[in-house]
């Protein structure tokens, strides 16, 4: 079933020049962006888009991370969008990824670790509408 995703190639990442390796993984699991944007995150905005994270130890940081620099927000299409930007994400903490994955390759810690995925349908459906309205999706 094809379907929608929200991806976040974050401040680490970019600044590690490897936003073109990262879109190339996705075009290459036939996640087709419909939908990209490059901006740099307000505290506020990293906040409220991690609210559901709101109580953990973690917040605070995690919001400082992500508005630290430049970050690619994309909407990926395909058949179990979803499932698979997991896949190919890796696990959340780069030193448990599997051999092959984005966050394996160029994340450095469970904190740094390259790339934000949408984790449910519910969550994609927010997450898109966060940063795109309906109409600037292409597909
Ligand atoms: P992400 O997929 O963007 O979703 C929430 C983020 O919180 C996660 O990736 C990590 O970057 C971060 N995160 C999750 N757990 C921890 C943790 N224990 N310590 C620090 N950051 C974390």
């Amino acid at each position: 079933m094809s379907e929608r995703t929200l991806a976040i190639i974050k401040p680490d990442a970019v600044k590690k020049n490897t936003i073109g390796d990262i879109i190339a993984r996705y075009d290459k699991a036939g996640l087709r962006p419909v939908a990209i944007r490059m901006m740099k995150l307000s505290k506020s905005t990293a906040e409220g888009f991690y609210a559901v994270h709101k109580a953990r130890p973690f917040f605070d940081s995690l919001s400082t991370f992500m508005s630290s620099g430049p970050v690619v927000v994309l909407v990926l299409q395909g058949d179990n969008a979803i499932k698979k930007n997991r896949e190919l994400m890796g696990a959340t903490d780069p030193a448990k990824a599997e051999a092959g994955t984005i966050r394996k390759a160029h994340g450095a810690n469970i904190e740094f670790n390259a790339v934000h995925g949408s984790d449910s349908s519910e969550t994609a459906k927010f997450e898109i509408g966060y940063f795109f309205p309906e109409m600037d999706l292409v597909g």
